[in-house]
């Protein structure tokens, strides 16, 4: 009997968390289905490099800026994996819009765009975050253009990821930033790895009722900043990384747009995802322990 052709996927943010985490998942997958085309701007990266050396990973090189010289590198491409750059919302808008654009005219069939948790009204909500705007903005542009093209989509909807907390300046810097919003204030969490997972399960079953054309929700965790500090210092023996109030000042008002918002929404709204819910359907997100444990720098060698 023939064997079928592997489906083609582009991967962007290859090199990063969540880009990563997909490829992880899919090439530990026993019957590889799918050939990645992995996104770089830079191929020369070790991380680049070390995705090249898979006989199932094809590196390209490409930018956001120009998308349709991205697709031009894959024949046929059936699927499209699409992570965007926050920095400037409205250059995140445009970018993410004109990679579906160049994705469907390529001839793509299902989009895996991983967007973001958006609190009690994701589907219709872009909230007053503006790099979560312009999610919310990619996202209605997919829903019109898959409408036209008779493709499909599925929309993943993480909440903070736990590699926000680093042994590093940003990482000491998110923890000031929190406190700033008070020790009980709650933040909703997820493992990049976990997203990498479900986003691996969209792509291998992406005609099945729970994704297409579905948005899901993801986080492990619900827990507050007295929590948080409370469940480190157990695990790992140490004190929670953080930096002096004055820095964590100084970032919200230096990066408002980008954090400042943010921590404020965090504040007043917050994710609105029920972990409990989600868990029900993936057992494997991991609350914040687990993740200490498992995945963190801080995990035991
Ligand atoms: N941090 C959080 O808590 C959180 C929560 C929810 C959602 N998010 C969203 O997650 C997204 C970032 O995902 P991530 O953390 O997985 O990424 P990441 O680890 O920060 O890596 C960024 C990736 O994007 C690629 N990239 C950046 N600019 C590019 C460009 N102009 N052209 C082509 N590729 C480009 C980089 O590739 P090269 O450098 O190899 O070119 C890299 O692979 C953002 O949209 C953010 O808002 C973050």
């Amino acid at each position: 009997m023939a064997q079928n052709p592997l489906r083609r996927i582009l991967i962007s943010g290859a090199t990063g968390k969540q880009g990563g985490a997909l490829i992880a998942a899919l090439t530990s997958h026993p019957t590889p289905t799918i050939h990645i085309y992995a996104l770089t701007r830079n191929p020369k990266s070790r991380s680049a490099q070390a995705l090249a050396s898979n006989p199932n990973i094809t590196v390209i090189t490409g930018d956001f800026s120009n998308p349709p010289a991205i697709f031009a590198q894959i024949p046929k491409p059936w699927g499209f994996f699409s992570v965007t750059n926050p920095m400037n919302a409205a250059r995140e808008e445009a970018q993410g819009k004109a990679m579906t654009a160049a994705a469907v005219a390529a001839g793509v069939r299902h989009i895996v765009f991983t967007a973001t948790d958006r609190g009690a009204n994701s589907d219709s909500s872009a909230t007053v975050v503006p790099h979560f705007a312009s999610k919310f903005a990619v996202e209605q542009d997919i829903i019109s253009k898959s409408k036209e093209s008779g493709g499909s989509y599925t929309f993943l909807r993480p909440v903070a990821f736990y590699e926000n907390l680093s042994d590093d300046f940003l990482g000491k810097g998110f923890v000031s930033m929190w406190r700033l919003n008070g020790s009980s204030s709650r933040i909703k969490f997820v493992s990049t790895k976990d997203i990498g997972k479900v986003a691996a399960e969209a792509f291998l079953n992406a005609d099945a009722e729970q994704y297409k054309n579905k948005a899901i929700a993801l986080a492990g965790d619900d827990i507050s900043l007295a929590e948080f500090e409370t469940a480190f210092r157990e695990k790992t023996g140490k004190q929670l990384p953080e930096t002096f109030g004055v820095v964590g000042r100084g970032l919200r008002w230096a990066l408002h747009e980008q954090l400042g918002i943010m921590f404020d929404w965090f504040k007043s709204d917050g994710f609105g995802v029920e972990v409990r819910e989600v868990k029900g359907a993936y057992p494997f997100l991991k609350d914040f322990r687990e993740w200490l444990r498992t995945e963190s720098a801080w995990r035991k060698a």
